[in-house]
């Protein structure tokens, strides 16, 4: 960012924000962004792509009416901790985009490099722990054990059976401790994690109640506005001559942003290899991602004049 001749800052949530100053002050700065955090083994693409753009974006812009940030969000992979402490701290901008990779199979299958995010997924993670008897593995009978493992591979397959029975509704169990650990003893505590996701607030709270988890939303699903999303679409058609609208099956900062009232957008690129994320193989073309940074650069300038 200071490359790019930003004057940057680190909030105290630990964003980081690299502005360019608009002759404008008086008028509310956009902001385009994304989180430079991943998950275990993740892909190289998956936020930090959205981070690396708007620099080249803004840099390529130069000093506009407003100001124009670039954002790199704190720990977004663990439930958007950065872009939710900035929204109640009410620093906000007035406009955001984020450009992503797609993380689904989508525009491969329609043969489109970019998409337009019509809305974002709502989501909710949950801990749930079996507390059984440990023992002996050898001495204890079947019959009389309380085995933690097994009542919690039981509830896996109750998390499986209640997203499948709700339309659009996704949960995963992605972390499984199992207590003590050893081969020879019968497990006497599980700690797992469930990642529970809907496209509205109501099939989510049904998710949850069918898992016996507290009711509550972590990140509200959101639709994204129509002023963002309409000149994404132009700029689209103009680079790409075809718009696909699709939603958002992952969470993003901009969910977070759009919920606390900022005006946002978001761009999709293609994601390869059947829009395989959170893993090594993720892959977008880097004449995709040209295209990508095309429509957010044509995007920013229209946002900022
Ligand atoms: O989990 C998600 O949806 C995002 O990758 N943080
Ligand atoms: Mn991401
Ligand atoms: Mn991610």
């Amino acid at each position: 960012m200071e490359e790019a001749g930003l004057a940057v800052t680190r909030d105290d949530f630990g964003n980081v924000i690299g502005r360019l100053r608009g002759s404008r002050s008086d008028l509310p700065e956009v902001w385009a962004g994304s989180h430079l955090d991943s998950v275990p083994h993740g892909g190289r693409y998956d936020g930090a792509l959205g981070v690396v753009a708007a620099i080249h974006a803004v840099s390529t812009i130069g000093a506009s009416a407003r100001t124009l940030g670039v954002v790199a969000f704190r720990d977004e992979e663990r439930g958007c901790f950065g872009s939710r402490a900035l929204a109640r701290s009410g620093l906000l901008p007035g406009r955001f985009v984020e450009l992503h990779v797609e993380q689904g199979p989508v525009l491969e299958r329609e043969g489109v490099p970019l998409g337009v995010v019509t809305g974002i997924v709502g989501s909710t993670r949950r801990e749930v722990v079996f507390d059984g008897a440990a023992g002996h593995a050898g001495t204890s009978p079947m019959a009389t054990r309380d085995d933690a493992l097994v009542r919690a591979a039981e509830y896996v397959l109750r998390v499986r059976d209640a997203a499948q029975a709700i339309d659009g509704a996704v949960a995963t169990v992605g972390v499984v401790e199992v207590e003590p650990g050893a081969a020879n003893v019968i497990p006497g505590r599980v700690r797992l994690t469930v990642d529970a996701r809907a496209p509205d607030g109501e099939r989510l709270g049904r998710l949850l109640a069918a898992l016996d988890l507290d009711q509550g939303v972590d990140l509200e699903p959101v639709e994204l506005g129509p002023s963002i999303r309409s000149i994404l679409r132009e700029e689209v058609e103009r680079v790409a001559g075809r718009a696909v609208e699709l939603p958002s099956g992952a969470g993003h900062d901009a969910g977070v942003l759009s919920a606390a009232g900022v005006e946002t957008g978001m761009l999709f690129v293609r994601s390869l290899n059947g829009g395989v994320s959170h893993s090594p193989e993720e892959l977008s073309s880097d004449e995709d991602i040209a295209l990508a940074v095309d429509v957010l650069t044509a995007t920013l300038r229209r946002l900022a004049s």
